[in-house]
This record gives structure tokens, sequence and C-alpha cells, in this order.
């Protein structure tokens, strides 16, 4: 039986794939220290005689020893995530993606030096390409970040470092790693009380308040269910051509910011009006938004078989149907 670690195992896109490894018959660790996430997301397995739940932080040096083990595959997705916290927290954000990264690599190399080859899943994002200006970004394209005194840019930077690092115990010691750069993953369990904007959208359409769109919502992106996300990323783990490389993930399909809103006030029902706020409001007056996002996803298909099941309509249904029902919500 395959041993899985997960670090941020009790968040959004963790909870989901402890349950999707638990379901292809893993026994499955998942850290979380609940900064962002929550235990309860992953209600539906929580007595799973498979999953072992482990409350802390992957910070800390004795408890990243312990869980890594015996781990025959870790998924590194814990991480400070959300634009609006990396604003408000950008110390936090700096050291929770970076530090952990860093010694969870130190210790799998460690254990390779002594014969166990442990394969290594990093959750990167598409906000490494900063504000790179081609209408389509991929993988090779150069990393365009503003200037240091805009914090934004650290989770982008942050996130870049661990891309490094994670390359480098590749090309230097053969570490087996696969770097997942996700592009704006959707789906039920995700909050939005860190600035992601489509489960605001939601929350706010089903109670009937306006929708606050930030500038003048031309701003495009492409949103991608978590379960095809997940799908992703576990194909890619089992493809061994997949090792050493870096893949966007997610949808290629573009829609402006107003659009959406738009949409999920139409599957809502239409009660809400619309509101614009600018970036100065919603975060800081130094504040840089990227305009345009979506990803060259050749890369992808040339390796796995990825096709979506889910196209935005069937994610905006079922998210406003899970908001409807209280017990199901974030
Ligand atoms: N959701 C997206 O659209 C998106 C886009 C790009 C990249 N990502 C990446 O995917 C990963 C998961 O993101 P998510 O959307 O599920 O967010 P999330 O906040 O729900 O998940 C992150 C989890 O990590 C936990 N965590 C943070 N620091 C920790 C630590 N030191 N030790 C243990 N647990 C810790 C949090 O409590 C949380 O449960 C992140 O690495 C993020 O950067 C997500």
């Amino acid at each position: 039986m395959k041993r899985v670690l997960v670090t941020g195992g009790a968040g959004f896109i963790g909870s989901h794939l402890v349950e999707a490894l638990l379901e292809r018959g893993c026994a499955v660790t998942a850290i979380d220290d609940e900064s962002t996430g929550r235990f309860a997301n992953l209600a539906s397995v929580r007595n799973h005689p498979r999953l072992m739940c482990v409350a802390g932080s992957i910070a800390d040096p004795s408890l990243l020893d312990r869980v890594v083990a015996d781990a025959d595959e870790v998924y590194h997705l814990a991480a400070a995530v959300g634009v609006a916290l990396v604003a408000r927290q950008p110390i936090e954000t700096i050291e929770r993606n970076i530090y952990p990264t860093d010694r969870l690599l130190a210790a799998l190399r460690a254990r390779r030096r002594q014969g166990d080859d442990v394969r290594f899943f990093l959750a990167s994002t598409s906000e490494v390409y900063g504000k790179n200006p081609k209408p389509v970004w991929n993988e090779d394209d150069d990393l365009v970040f503003g200037p240091t005194t805009r914090m934004r840019w650290s989770y982008g930077a942050s996130k870049a470092i661990d891309e490094f690092l994670a390359l480098a115990s590749w090309r230097q010691e053969g570490l087996p790693v696969v770097i997942g750069r996700f592009f704006n993953v959707v789906g039920p369990r995700q909050s939005g009380a860190y600035g992601m904007v489509l489960p605001r959208f939601v929350e706010s359409a089903c109670a009937g308040r306006p929708l606050v769109v930030h500038d003048d919502g031309s701003q495009t992106r492409c949103f991608a269910h978590v379960s095809d996300v997940v799908r992703a990323v576990l194909s890619l783990m089992d493809h061994t051509e997949a090792r050493g490389r870096v893949f966007n993930i997610g949808s290629d399909e573009p829609i402006s910011i107003l659009e959406l809103a738009q949409r999920v006030i139409a599957a809502a029902g239409g009660g809400s009006r619309i509101e614009h706020q600018t970036y100065a409001t919603a975060f800081d007056a130094n504040f840089e938004d990227v305009r345009h996002r979506v990803p060259d996803l050749t890369r992808l298909r040339t390796t796995i078989n990825y096709a979506r099941r889910y196209d935005l309509d069937r994610i905006i249904a079922e998210l406003v149907a899970t908001y409807a029902r209280p017990e199901t919500r974030t």
C-alpha cells in the first residue's frame, strides 16, 4: 500500500486530494495547522481507517521528520494563499512559502541518499508568471515581477523560489519532483475569506448582497474545477516523463470578472447588483493587478490525458446549489 503525505491536507484543494488518494487505496497522512484550512473539510473521510490527520505546522522540524519518515510520496500544498492574505501578511507569506519547502526537500534528499526514492509534488501557481504581457503563458516563459516595494509580488516570487529548490533537487540529486502551476482552482469548500473571487461572488449573490468587482471588471481569469485539477495532479505523478518538469494546470477558457459576476447573479436567481471597487480600496494604494491570465496547456495535454469534466456553468451551478444548503457551506 502506498503511503502518502499531503501537507495542507485540510485546505480546499488538499482535502479533495486526500479524498481522491483514499479512493485510490493509499494510506494518507494529512498535516495542517488550520491557518487557512480546517479539518472539518475532511469530514466525509475523517474516520477512514487509512487516514491519519496531524494537527500542526510542517515548519516544525520534529513534526516534519516524523511525517516524512515513512512516506512514499509527498504532495506539498501547505502555503499562505490568496491575494488578500498576501497583502495583509507579507512576512507570513514569504516565510510560510519558502522555509517549509526547503526543509521538506532537504529531508527527502536525505532519504534518497539512504536509497528511498520519495516522489514530490509541488503546488505552485500562475502567480509565478507575474505580469508577463504575453496573452497565453507557457511553462518556459519569463517570470515578470513588479518591484519589491509592491508586496503582492512576494507570493509569486516565494513560489518561484520553491520551484527553483525543487528543480535543483532533481538536477543535482535526482529527487523525482513534479511541479504544477495552478490557475484559479474553484469548487466546494473554497473559502472566500482570503480574496478568492468566485466563492465571494456566490456567497454575496445567494445572500442577495451586491457583488464587489475590483476596478472595471475587464480583467480576465480561467477557472477550473478542483476535481479536474486533482485528477491531473495524480495522473502527472503516475507518469515518469513528468519528473523534473513544470506544468500549467487549469482551464484555458478566459472570462472577464464582470461577466463572471453577471453569470453568478443569473444562476442565483438574479436579485443582486454589481458594485465596483478600486484596487486601492480593496488592497492598498500600491496594489498592481494582473489583467489577463491564460495558461498554455499543450504540455499537460501531451503528457497526460487531460480533459476537463466541468465547464464554468456547471461549476457555478454546483457552487450556488452548495451554498443554498447551509450544512455544506465552508
Ligand atoms: N486555489 C487556487 O486557485 C490556487 C491557485 C494557485 C496555487 N494554489 C496553491 O495550491 C495550494 C493549496 O491552496 P488552496 O487553494 O487549497 O488553499 P488553502 O488555504 O485552502 O490550503 C492551504 C492549506 O495549507 C495549510 N497550511 C498553511 N501553512 C501550513 C503549515 N506551515 N503547516 C501545515 N499546514 C499549513 C492551511 O491551513 C490550508 O489548509 C497552495 O500551495 C496554493 O499556493 C492554489
